[in-house]
């Protein structure tokens, strides 16, 4: 499956943001500079952003954390990296897996992922090695696409997300079936009160979540406030 994903990404990435900008309508930029605020996170800090794509919430972090703070955004997918690195090069961008981070115990102030966590094969260890790398008391930060909860704007999205999604973004990135997969894995992603009580049981405190237009996406942050970690254990005993 993350094979698939690679391979998907991979093949989208030059179109990536015009296709986000075009679908969205530009909404998607205002809901990562509000995600990153609600992280709590200030200058000096450090911040790890996985799924980073094409750099743009790594971005939204540094603007906060400058200039003393650091900000390394973490990909599996080259050519996602390479437009970062194009984007913004003053900072670190590198390829990995989020589930297997290269990075020691405690290294960081706080973690984000946006539209990144729903693609991941297993949320549960992706969020424990995440849980890993985090300092004591460490933020963490979560934008993912989830269902509206109003039915009528319910409906109306979902005929958006099933048929126009699929259609313009085939159009842009001549790849209908990676819009096809957007909408799928956002209606099958669980989100809201389920996604809570996954951070809970990756032992998360301080869990809160802001609803986004009825749910069309929502901003999850919590707060690592174990201080016990269990390197190399399975997602259930993390
Ligand atoms: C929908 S894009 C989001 C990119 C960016 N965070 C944003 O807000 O635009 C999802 C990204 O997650 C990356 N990704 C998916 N699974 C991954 C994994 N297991 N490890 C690292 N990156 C992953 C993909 O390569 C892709 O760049």
């Amino acid at each position: 499956m993350s094979s698939e994903v690679q391979e998907m990404f991979e093949n989208i990435a030059s179109r990536y943001d015009a296709t986000n900008d075009v679908l969205s309508f530009g909404i998607h930029r205002l809901w990562r500079r509000e995600a990153a605020r609600l992280s709590g996170l200030t200058s000096g800090a450090s911040v790890l952003d996985l799924c980073c794509g094409t750099g743009d919430f790594a971005n939204a972090f540094s603007k906060l954390v400058s200039p003393s703070g650091v900000v390394i955004g973490v990909d599996f997918v080259n050519p996602m990296l390479r437009l970062a690195k194009q984007k913004y090069g003053d900072m670190i961008f590198m390829q990995a897996d989020v589930l297997t981070l290269p990075f020691a115990d405690k290294s960081f102030d706080g973690a984000s992922i946006a539209f990144g966590i729903r693609n991941v094969d297993n949320i549960r260890q992706a969020l424990c090695e995440i849980r890993r790398v985090l300092k004591h008391d460490g933020a963490l930060v979560v934008l993912e696409f989830g269902t509206p909860t109003l039915p009528v704007f319910r409906e109306f999205y979902r005929l958006y997300a099933r048929h126009v999604m699929p259609l313009v973004g085939g159009l842009i990135t001549k790849n209908r079936a990676a819009y096809e997969y957007l909408p799928r894995t956002a209606e099958q992603f669980p989100s809201g009160q389920e996604f809570l009580d996954i951070l809970d049981q990756c032992r998360f405190k301080n869990l809160q979540l802001k609803k986004l237009l009825s749910g069309i996406a929502y901003i999850y942050t919590a707060n690592n406030l174990s201080s016990e970690v269990k390197v190399g254990k399975s997602a259930a005993n993390c």
